[in-house]
């Protein structure tokens, strides 16, 4: 979306249209926007901004503000890493760790095939479980770091089928 096409730019601003009657429409039409795309980089943040003349700067600290938005392409698979408390007492940063030297990224980077993200989390509400590991959704409880390389085939062995 680098370069954005008249296709994406229609999508876009019918996403803007659609929040045209709300008072705060700017979390609804990112959200909408990263579904969509994943990812919301400047280009885009600039159209949405002179679609609906929220300032670009406002537009920017929101998008990097919570982890949900991304300013690059994610991978297919987004693994999220709890480093709440509950979770890093028990071993959740050796797991995160693992799981970064496996992929060969750092957390909030993306594997050069486009596979995997990887995201540290903050409590996501499963501190019984800790710690807790999320796929595209899909909780991994107790996580320990002998079990991280089988969950990364298990999505690599999906691919090859
Ligand atoms: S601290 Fe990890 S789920 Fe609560």
């Amino acid at each position: 979306m680098a370069k954005l096409q008249a296709e994406a730019i229609k999508q876009i601003t019918e996403i803007v249209e659609r929040y045209k009657n709300e008072e705060t429409p700017m979390m609804m039409i990112l959200s909408d926007v990263q579904n969509e795309y994943g990812y919301i980089p400047l280009e885009v943040q600039e159209l949405i901004s002179s679609l609906t003349g929220i300032p670009v700067s406002e537009i920017y600290g929101v998008v990097t503000f919570y982890s949900f938005f991304s300013l690059t392409p994610k991978g297919k698979y987004v693994i999220g890493v709890c480093l709440g408390t509950a979770c890093y007492v028990k071993g959740s940063q050796l797991v995160i760790d693992k799981f970064s030297d496996l992929l060969k990224i750092k957390p909030g980077e993306t594997s050069e095939d486009g596979l995997f993200t990887l995201d540290a989390l903050r409590c996501v509400g499963a501190c019984a479980i800790a710690p807790a590991v999320s796929i595209n959704g899909k909780v991994y409880p107790m996580v320990q770091v002998g079990q991280v390389e089988s969950i990364i085939n298990e999505y690599r062995a999906k691919e090859a089928l």
